[in-house]
C-alpha cells in the first residue's frame, strides 16, 4: 500500500458512518476556547464541550504546558510496583471533591475502562466479606456505560448491544426513568421515583443477596438527558442499603461541575458507594479514567489480603500515565483558581432558560435539562435517528457542533462560555430547527 497524504480510507472511525463521512468529511484542524476550526477555514461554535469533556474549552496553555514539561521530565513509570509523584497528587485533589468519605482513587484510561475496573472492585469486595456469590448486576434501560464488554453488557441502547450477543452474563435492566408522560421538564421530574422500585422487585426475583452492583448514570447523558425523578436517586439509595447492594453512579459526563455542583452525587444529594469519572477530570486534554472509592470498600480488599501481597489484581499499563496526571493536576488546579464549578452553577439558569425557549417549535417532541446539560430530542422521521444523523452533520455547516444520539441532541456548553455565547449556540439551533 502507498502512504497517500490525503486518504481517508485506512482509518476506521469509531460510531461513525465511514462510508457517508469520507465521501463528506468534516475534519476539524483547531480548537480554540469554545470554537472548532474546519478543514474549509469554518468556526463552530462547540455545543457540547467535544464530547462533554472540555468544559474548559479547548486550547489551554496551561494544560497543554504541564503535559509537555510532564514529558520531557518523566515520560512513563511503569504503574504496577512502582509510582511517580502526579498520581498522588491527582488521587489527592480528586479525592478532595468527591463526596465523603470517597476517598480513594484508582486509575483507568477512559470511562469504559472505569466501569469495566468498578465492576471488578465491585467483585472483589464482596469476595473479600465473604459473599462471592453476588455475582448480578442491575443497569438501566437506556444507560450507556461505556464500550467494552463490561459496559456494553450494562449498556440499554440496543444498537450497542445486539451484534454482540456473548456479552456478560447476569445483568438484569431496570426501567429507565423517562415514560413521556411528562414532557418539556425542566429539571427533576416530579413522577417517577417509584420506578426505582424496580430495583427492588429484581431482589425479590432472584434474590438481593446475589446482587453485587447497581450502576446508574445519575442523569442518563448519551441517551438524551434522562433526569432522575425527585426521590429516584434516594430510593435507589435506600434499597441498595436494604440489600447490601453496592450503589455505582457513572459520573463520566456528570462529574466534574456540569450539574453545578463537583458532582452529581452532591447535587442531588445521595452519595454512592463508587463513582466512575473520565471525560473533565483532564478536560479531555490526555485519555484518563478513574474511580472514587468508599474508605470502606478500599479498606476491605486491602485488609483481607496477606501483607506484601497484591490486594487486587487490576491494572492498565496506562493507568496513572505520567502525562494523563499532570494534565489532570493542571485541569485540577484550574478549576480551583478560577472557582470553575461555581462559574458553572452561575450559567445555569441561563442556559436553561435559552435551551427551553425552543419549546414550542413543530419539529420537537421534547427538552430535557438538568445543570449544564440538557437535549432536544426531535420528532422523527424516515426510521428512529436518520433525522438526528442528518441535523447534526447539517448543524455542522452551519458553524455548531452538537452531539446527536439518535434524534436526541446533547448540548453541554463549556464553563467558559459566556451568555452570549449561549445565546448563539441556540440560536443557530433555533434556525436550523425552523428548516426542519
Ligand atoms: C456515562 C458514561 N459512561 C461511560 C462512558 C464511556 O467513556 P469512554 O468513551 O471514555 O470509554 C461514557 C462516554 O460517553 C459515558 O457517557
Amino acid at each position: 500500500m502507498e502512504y497517500n497524504t490525503n486518504s481517508l480510507e485506512e482509518n476506521w472511525m469509531p460510531f461513525t458512518g465511514n462510508r457517508d463521512f469520507k465521501k463528506s468529511p468534516r475534519l476539524v484542524v483547531r480548537g480554540e476556547g469554545i470554537h472548532y476550526y474546519d478543514h474549509k477555514g469554518g468556526k463552530i461554535l462547540d455545543g457540547s464541550s467535544g464530547l462533554f469533556c472540555c468544559p474548559l474549552g479547548h486550547g489551554r496553555k496551561e494544560i497543554a504546558e504541564a503535559v509537555y514539561s510532564q514529558l520531557l521530565e518523566n515520560d512513563y513509570t511503569p504503574p504496577f510496583q512502582m509510582g511517580h509523584p502526579g498520581a498522588f497528587d491527582l488521587a489527592q485533589r480528586v479525592a478532595r471533591i468527591t463526596p465523603e468519605p470517597m476517598n480513594h482513587i484508582f486509575f483507568a484510561n477512559s470511562g469504559s475502562e472505569a466501569i469495566d475496573t468498578a465492576l471488578k472492585i465491585a467483585m472483589a469486595y464482596h469476595r473479600a466479606k465473604g459473599q462471592g456469590q453476588r455475582t448480578r448486576f442491575v443497569s438501566r434501560e437506556r444507560a450507556y456505560h461505556g464500550v467494552n464488554i463490561g459496559g456494553t453488557s450494562l449498556s440499554g441502547m440496543v444498537k450497542n448491544r445486539e451484534t454482540f450477543s456473548g456479552v456478560m452474563p447476569g445483568v438484569v435492566h431496570m426501567r429507565h426513568t423517562w415514560d413521556g408522560s411528562e414532557t418539556f421538564v425542566q429539571g427533576q421530574p416530579e413522577k417517577g421515583a417509584e420506578l426505582a422500585d424496580d430495583l427492588a422487585r429484581i431482589c425479590a426475583n432472584v434474590g438481593g443477596s446475589t446482587i453485587a452492583a447497581c450502576f446508574v448514570e445519575p442523569i442518563a447523558g448519551s441517551t438524551g438527558c434522562l433526569v432522575p425523578p425527585k426521590g429516584y436517586l434516594e430510593r435507589l439509595r435506600e434499597i441498595c442499603d436494604e440489600h447490601g447492594i453496592l450503589l455505582v453512579f457513572d459520573e463520566v459526563i456528570t462529574g466534574f461541575g456540569r450539574t453545578g455542583a463537583p458532582f452529581a452525587a452532591q447535587a442531588f444529594g445521595v452519595t454512592p458507594d463508587l463513582m466512575t469519572l473520565a471525560k473533565a477530570i483532564t478536560n479531555g486534554c490526555q485519555p484518563m479514567g478513574a474511580i472514587a472509592v468508599k474508605d470502606e470498600i478500599y479498606e476491605t480488599i486491602i485488609d483481607v489480603a496477606p501483607e506484601n501481597a497484591i490486594e487486587l489484581f487490576h491494572g492498565y499499563t496506562y493507568s496513572s500515565h505520567p502525562a494523563a496526571c499532570a494534565a489532570g493536576v493542571a485541569v485540577q488546579k484550574i478549576y480551583d483558581e478560577e472557582n470553575t464549578f461555581e462559574k458553572a452553577a452561575g450559567l445555569v439558569d441561563h442556559f436553561q432558560k435559552a435551551l427551553f425557549s425552543l419549546e414550542g417549535m413543530d419539529c420537537l417532541a421534547d427538552i430535557r435539562g438538568y445543570g449544564m446539560l440538557g437535549a432536544i430530542e426531535l420528532k422523527p422521521k424516515g426510521g428512529p435517528g436518520a433525522l438526528g444523523t442528518q441535523f447534526q452533520k447539517d448543524l455542522f455547516w452551519r458553524g455548531l457542533h452538537v452531539k446527536f444520539t439518535g434524534d436526541c441532541g446533547v448540548v453541554a456548553p463549556a464553563f467558559v462560555a459566556t451568555e452570549a455565547d449561549i445565546d448563539a449556540m441556540i440560536g443557530v439551533l433555533r434556525e436550523a430547527l425552523e428548516e426542519l
